[in-house]
């Protein structure tokens, strides 16, 4: 009748998926991811697979008619985006009513257009986040493997000192300890090594050439060259890329059959095709398995699910904001891409703050010190199906992003008193602002676990239909998410192949 059967489906090739993915063809089990992005390999007519930062061009963006920059502004003009052709690029701003959420489009999620930050959380915090799981065994097991797999590495202590890409973060940490504040070193996927090179001119530079959030060249080890690229290696794992799944319904032999869109890059639709799978893994991110499953539930196909998918999402306490160096304390034109420095306050019990010191890689001077802020904010929003659009709208308000700024503010305060030093308001849009509080790179939560799914990612109400990504996290984990997400979906993948795939 045309359907494909494949024993595993996994939707998405972000860190989740990615895990699930790798696991169950190692596991022998043959597994199909889709993924509605492209694969990032092919050189454009420059001769770079990416576009740069400074000039983008339509690889940059998923389908957008001008590029969406966080930083477009610079004393209130528009200068970092440019007008684009619609297309299937590979970072993707998804505007709702009062937030925006940054995601990546294309084989590799998340990691083909991050920072590369790769972060464990406190452990009192994560197991303040998600009490009922082991944080002994998460420590001392599936961290450690997620670090590996990831390759995260560290930065050399004597390079990071002496280096003039890394000057803008020094400049920050002296002005953090000027004020009390400590800082730490933050381990990296970005091949360090690589990067050394890069400044010695021996290798293309990448993370040294402003490459970030449209893709680096090089030196990035994103997910399409570590667990992908692992998963190929097991003979039973394929990616079908530019298909977008649509629907899920469960047949009557307990089965699913999934709708798929396949589209061309520029966005015609090929194809509408069917697939169906005994075992089923979501792994299309907070926005991505969120929507699909509220879309699923509120149009009947999957009609058991909880009313708590949707519920428990969070923006991380994402807030960035930028301060005013004096003439006579430069951040330099040369600024490496990838940040390898943390202001370390999450202890603070009025205001936990891990501000991360990001770069200006603008290629001239421009005395800014820029941070990008996590904070403790407990406010959540819901997602909520709009039949009109046939998508998942997010009911969160700009307000509840209120004591997100306040700590960052409070934060922020005295590092500024302490080196009689003022905010930026020209980065962050037209009007006077010093915070961004109306975007975020850190989606969380959606389908939480414990809530919308066990305590090990499968979905209530169904059996064999698994959310693996950074929607099982309730809104927020206090650093940058991704090692968290994918220690996560390790523990859980374990389980559930033993308990649930080669047991029956
Ligand atoms: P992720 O979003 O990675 O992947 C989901 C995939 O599913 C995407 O490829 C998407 O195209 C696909 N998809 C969605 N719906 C689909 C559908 N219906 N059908 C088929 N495919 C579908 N984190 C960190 O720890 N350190 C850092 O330094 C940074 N920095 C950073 C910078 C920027 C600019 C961004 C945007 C994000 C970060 N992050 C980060 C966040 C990090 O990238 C993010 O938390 C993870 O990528 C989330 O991983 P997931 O597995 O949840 O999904």
């Amino acid at each position: 009748d045309g359907v494909a059967f494949v024993p595993a489906v996994v939707i998405g090739t972000g860190y989740g998926a990615a895990v699930s993915a790798l696991r169950l063809g190692e596991a022998g089990v043959r597994t199909v991811m889709l993924e509605m992005g492209q694969l990032w390999n092919q050189p454009g007519p420059d001769g770079n697979v990416f576009s740069g930062m400074l000039k983008p061009d339509k690889r940059s963006s998923w389908f957008k008619n001008r590029t969406e920059a966080p930083l477009g502004s610079f004393l209130w003009l528009d200068l970092a985006n440019r007008d684009i052709d619609p297309y299937a690029g590979v970072l993707d701003r998804v505007n709702f009513d009062q937030m925006s959420v940054y995601v990546g489009r294309g084989v590799g999620g998340g990691s083909l257009v991050n920072g590369g930050m790769a972060v464990a959380p406190k452990r009192s915090y994560f197991e303040e986040v998600l009490p009922r799981v082991d944080s002994a065994e998460m420590y001392s097991r599936y961290f450690p493997r997620a670090n590996s797999m990831l390759r995260v590495n560290h930065i050399d202590d004597g390079w990071f000192e002496s280096t003039e890409w890394y000057k803008f973060a020094r400049v920050s940490r002296d002005q953090a300890q000027k004020a009390g504040l400590g800082t730490v070193h933050v381990p990296n996927v970005y091949d360090f090594d690589h990067m050394r090179r890069e400044a010695a001119g021996e290798a293309p530079k990448s993370a040294l050439a402003g490459e970030v959030i449209y893709g680096n060249n090089h030196g990035k080890q994103s997910l399409d060259k570590t667990y992908l690229a692992a998963a190929l290696g097991t003979g039973k794992v394929t990616i079908e890329t530019l298909h977008q799944a649509r629907t899920i319904r469960q047949q009557k032999d307990g089965t699913y059959l999934l709708t798929v869109e396949q589209r061309d890059a520029d966005g015609r639709l090929l194809a509408t095709k069917e697939i169906s799978c005994r075992h089923l893994f979501l792994g299309a991110g907070s926005l991505g398995s969120t929507e699909l499953l509220l879309r699923a539930r509120e149009t009947g196909t999957l009609p058991d699910l909880s009313s708590e998918i949707g519920a428990g999402w969070g923006p991380n306490g994402n807030i960035m904001t930028a301060r005013a160096n004096h003439v006579w304390n430069p951040t330099g034109a040369n600024q490496s891409s990838i940040p390898a420095l943390g202001i370390d306050d999450w202890d603070n019990p009025q205001n936990p703050v891990f501000a991360e010191i990001a770069p200006m890689p603008a290629g001239l001077e421009t005395w800014v010190s820029l941070y990008l802020a996590i904070t403790k904010n407990p406010e959540r929003g819901t997602f909520a199906y709009d039949a009109a659009t046939d998508r998942a709208a997010l009911r969160w308000t700009r307000d509840q992003n209120t004591p997100a700024v306040s700590a960052a503010k409070s934060l922020f305060d005295r590092i500024n008193k302490a080196n009689t030093t003022m905010y930026r308001y020209d980065l962050f849009g037209k009007q006077l602002k010093a915070f961004s509080d109306d975007f975020t790179y850190h989606p969380l939560g959606g389908c939480v676990l414990g809530r919308a799914t066990d305590d090990y990612g499968r979905v209530k109400g169904y059996k064999n239909l698994y959310v693996t990504d950074g929607s099982l996290i309730p809104g927020s984990i206090g650093v940058n998410p991704f090692v968290t997400i994918t220690a996560l979906a390790e523990r859980n993948i374990e389980r559930v192949i033993r308990q649930d795939v080669t047991a029956a």
